[in-house]
């Protein structure tokens, strides 16, 4: 780390779920690597009348519950030593002064600081308030950076108003606004793959490209989380953010440099591009049984599944549809990004018809088997016929060794480094919600919308949403992972 000042993490929240899942095993495992400042140390404040030991006790059994790989019992003693609690209500402001002491009593001199807010967003504004007015957002003594979690508003006029409260304390450039998908290996590589070769970049565009699809599909259902997804929905839970900031990965520009407001730029200048949604272009379904679920209000009408079809107004991709989906209880864990390229202007060989021929595929797996595959046309030997074949390139075979971190330990270090480029800026923020939000008002409002349709638990998702790609003759593709084929 090329700033050696002492760092303090502190996390509101942290009797919550994700700082035993995520946050700890993150900063835990950046630890054993030696990836973390030197001098640190992690304060949990939260309500809970806990104190070090027992927060202590309760992280050292989350993690060997839930990331016994990674847990070196030699490494935690010491590691542990560095956590501390606070009692404290994050709506009061004595508490905060009570942070200020227990922060003053572990900093002997100037540090920095990342205060990471792991609660429900109906915390974000009390805490940075309190931040304020407790003068802990000062950085003369060292940096103080704000790790802000999803979900970011709940449509595009609470994202705003979000947006002004952080920036009436923070300056934009000390606001890290978390989307876990940026931190993940196989979507960062996304941008390598069409920046660091050459010879994908001059077929990325209408010329070559039919159409682009995203799939985010997950086998879980709506589980415990009831109470924040009934109010959410898919668009809001996923759509909103993860997609759109893959779709962004795939389509933007390139920027001249990796530098957090270079990429910024080109993100919101792709998102700006993108045409408003028509109504007839989505599809919003729920899974048999969402409405029996504890905690799912009676007759809700919140999607579980979508998908749409968008277009981007530019140069680069005018015409050229890009297809949206995500569900849950669906048949698989899967998320994957296909480029269909378009078939060859002029087929010469006399034994093949049109139908014989497929395009190319190049499929960005993102989870769970990582990798690129890309479909080819091969002759079929001893024949005139052809056949798609498969150059594949896996991470698990090519990296041997090398296992893919979690995305919130490289989220938390690049935060601490400094580095933006893997965080969603305001204006990004906004430009999603500005095409979202329509889309979930005019389902909840607008007699012509969409119905919703009920989709079968532990299937692909409604048959609708082939319809909407049959529409022009096409069809979801997948090459990776994929139980039917399993
Ligand atoms: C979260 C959503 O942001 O992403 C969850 O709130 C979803 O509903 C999760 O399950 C998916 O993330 P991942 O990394 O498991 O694909």
């Amino acid at each position: 780390m090329s700033d050696t000042k002492p760092t303090t993490f502190i996390i509101f929240g942290a009797s919550g779920d994700l700082t035993r899942r995520k946050l700890i095993p993150a900063l835990f495992n950046s630890y054993c690597k030696g990836r973390l400042p030197e001098q640190f140390n992690i304060i949990g404040f939260a309500r809970r009348p806990w104190d070090d030991v027992q927060l202590r006790q309760i992280l050292q059994d989350g993690m060997q519950e839930l990331a016994p790989n990674t847990y070196h019992a030699d490494k935690w003693e010491p590691f542990a030593s560095k956590i501390s609690y606070v009692k404290g209500d994050l709506q009061t402001p004595e508490d905060y002064q009570t942070l200020r002491h227990h922060l003053a009593e572990l900093e002997t001199g100037p540090g920095n600081r990342l205060y990471y807010m792991a609660t429900s967003p109906s915390f974000f504004v009390p805490i940075v308030e309190n931040l304020g007015a407790a003068d802990m957002v000062q950085q003369q003594d060292g940096w103080r950076r704000l790790v802000v979690e999803k979900p970011f508003g709940h449509d595009l006029a609470s994202a705003e108003a979000l947006n002004s409260a952080l920036q009436a304390v923070f300056m934009e450039d000390q606001i890290y606004r978390i989307d876990h998908y940026l931190g993940k290996e196989t979507a960062q590589n996304i941008l390598y793959f069409r920046f660091a070769n050459t010879i994908f970049e001059p077929v990325w565009n209408r010329n070559y490209v039919d159409n682009v699809q995203i799939t985010v599909t997950e086998s879980v259902d709506v589980g415990r989380r009831a109470g924040y997804y009934d109010q959410a929905g898919v668009v809001r839970d996923m759509f909103q953010n993860h997609l759109m900031q893959l779709l962004s990965l795939m389509a933007m520009e390139p920027p001249a440099s990796f530098e957090a407001n270079a990429v910024r730029n080109e993100k919101a200048k792709l998102f700006h591009a993108v045409r408003p949604l028509q109504l007839d272009q989505t599809v919003r379904g729920q899974y048999e049984g969402y409405l029996q679920a504890e905690g799912v209000a009676e007759g809700s009408q919140t999607p579980t599944y979508a998908a749409m079809t968008l277009f981007i107004d530019n140069w680069r991709w005018q015409g050229v549809p890009f297809y949206l989906r995500s569900g849950k209880a669906l048949k698989g864990k899967n998320t994957e990004i296909i480029v269909e390229f378009k078939l060859p202007p002029h087929l010469m060989f006399d034994d093949i018809q049109d139908e014989d021929f497929s395009a190319n595929i190049l499929s960005m797996c993102i989870q769970p088997d990582e990798g690129i595959h890309l479909k080819l046309e091969a002759k079929i030997p001893d024949s005139h016929k052809t056949q798609p074949v498969d150059m594949e390139f896996h991470y698990r075979s090519s990296f041997k060794g090398n296992s893919l971190p979690d995305a919130y330990e490289r989220l938390l270090l690049d935060a601490v480094r400094g580095d933006a480029s893997l965080f969603t800026r305001a204006d990004s923020i906004e430009a999603a919600w500005a095409l979202m939000d329509p889309v979930i008002t005019c389902w909840e409002e607008d007699t012509n919308a969409p119905p919703m349709v009920t989709y079968p638990r532990d299937s692909w998702g409604p048959t609708e949403a082939d319809d909407l790609l049959a529409r022009t003759g096409r069809v979801w593709r997948h090459a990776c992972y994929h139980p039917d084929e399993s």
